[in-house]
C-alpha cells in the first residue's frame, strides 16, 4: 500500500485569461483560456496517508489559513466522496516563488496535489480526467496538469488539452514581481465581483472567446508578434472589466504602469516583448528565448521591481517519488 507520494507541477501564466465562472458548483470557467507552464515556477507537494487524526496542510512549512484549509478539505472530500481515495492525509507543499501575489500559485498547487492524490487511487485516472479534477480545485490548475502551451475550453466539464509541449515552444517568460501591494482579493472573489458588478462583464466574455480563437490561430503559425498582441490586449481587457466593476477592482500598483510603458518603449527600440498581468500587480513578459537575457536585464533595472525571474516553458505535472 502506498504511504507517501511526492509530485511536482509548474505554475502557468495565461495568454488568454480565464476570468469568470459558469453558474453551478463544478468550477467551470466562463471563458476559454490558453497558458504557458513555467519551469522556474515550481510546486513540490508531498502527500502522506495518516492512520488517525484529521487532514492537515502546510504551505512552505507553515500551517495554512482557515480559508485555504477549508478549500483543500473540500477538494479532498470530492475525491473521497467519489470513492477515489479514502482516509486522511498530511499535505506539505513548497513553492519556489512568491505565493498568492498574482503568481498563479494555485495552478501548480492544485495540479501537484491532484497528481499526487491519483497515486492513492485504486482506479487508473487518465490525464484528461485529472485535468478535470484539478479544475475543481482551481481553474488554472487544469492547465498545469498538461503543462507546455495548453488550452482550457469552456463546456459542461472541460479538461485542458496540450497545444504544444514545453520543448516545442520557442518562447519564454520573465516574471516581474513589483514592490507595493500584496493581493487582497483573490481571483475567486474577484471574478464573482466582476460577474455581479462590472457593466463590462458580458462584453469581456464575448471578447475572451474571440481572443481564444485568434490565439489558437496565431499559435498554429507560431506567429510571435500576433500571439503577443492578442495576449497583451486580452489582459488589458480583463483588467478593464475589473476597473469598471462597482466597487472597482484595481490590482495594479504604480510600478505595474511603469512596466507597461517601458515594454511599449522597448518594442519601439527593437526588443520585441509583450506583457500580461494576472489578478495582481506583477507583470509577466513573453519573449523569444534569445531575448530573455536582455528582457530580464532591462526589467531588473526598473524602479520598484523586487525580483525578476526568467523561465523557459515547463512540462506536465508528474509524480517524482513514491513510497
Ligand atoms: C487571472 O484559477 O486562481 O490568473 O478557479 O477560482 O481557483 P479559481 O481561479 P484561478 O484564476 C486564475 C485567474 C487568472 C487568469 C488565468 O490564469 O487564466
Amino acid at each position: 500500500m502506498i504511504e507517501k507520494v511526492t509530485a511536482r507541477a509548474f505554475a502557468n501564466i495565461a495568454l488568454v485569461k480565464y476570468w469568470g465562472k459558469q453558474p453551478g458548483f463544478n468550477n467551470v470557467p466562463a471563458t476559454p483560456s490558453i497558458s504557458l507552464a513555467l519551469k522556474s515556477l515550481k510546486t513540490i507537494t508531498e502527500v502522506e496517508r495518516i492512520r488517525s487524526g484529521k487532514d492537515s496542510f502546510f504551505l512552505n512549512g507553515s500551517i495554512v489559513s482557515k480559508v485555504i484549509y477549508r478549500r483543500l478539505v473540500e477538494y479532498l472530500d470530492f475525491w473521497r466522496n467519489n470513492k477515489l481515495i479514502d482516509g486522511k492525509f498530511i499535505i506539505r507543499s513548497h513553492n519556489n516563488f512568491p505565493t498568492g501575489a498574482g503568481l498563479a500559485s494555485s495552478s501548480s498547487g492544485f495540479a501537484a496535489l491532484t497528481v499526487a492524490l491519483s497515486a492513492f487511487s485504486r482506479r487508473k485516472i487518465g490525464k484528461h480526467q485529472l485535468s478535470r479534477f484539478a479544475r475543481r480545485g482551481s481553474g488554472s490548475a487544469a492547465r498545469s496538469i498538461v503543462g507546455g502551451l495548453s488550452a482550457l475550453p469552456i463546456g459542461a466539464d472541460p479538461a485542458a488539452r496540450l497545444l504544444l509541449s514545453g520543448d516545442e515552444v520557442p518562447w519564454g517568460m520573465v516574471v516581474i514581481e513589483v514592490e507595493g501591494r500584496t493581493k487582497k482579493i483573490g481571483s475567486r472573489e474577484g471574478m464573482e465581483l466582476c460577474r455581479r458588478y462590472s457593466p463590462y462583464y458580458r462584453q469581456w466574455i464575448t471578447l475572451a472567446n474571440k481572443d481564444y480563437r485568434k490565439m489558437l490561430s496565431a499559435l498554429r503559425r507560431l506567429d510571435f508578434s500576433r500571439v503577443g498582441e492578442v495576449a497583451e490586449a486580452n489582459a488589458l481587457a480583463m483588467h478593464a472589466c475589473m476597473f469598471a466593476s462597482r466597487p472597482a477592482l484595481v490590482y495594479w500598483s504604480p510600478a505595474t504602469i511603469e512596466i507597461i510603458n517601458s515594454v511599449w518603449q522597448w518594442r519601439v527600440d527593437g526588443l520585441e516583448t509583450y506583457f500580461t498581468i494576472d489578478a495582481g500587480s506583477n507583470v509577466v513578459l513573453l519573449c523569444k528565448q534569445e531575448d530573455l537575457k536582455e528582457a530580464i536585464r532591462r526589467a531588473s533595472r526598473l524602479k520598484n521591481v523586487r525580483s525578476a525571474i526568467k523561465s523557459l516553458p515547463g512540462g506536465p505535472a508528474e509524480i517524482i517519488e513514491l513510497s
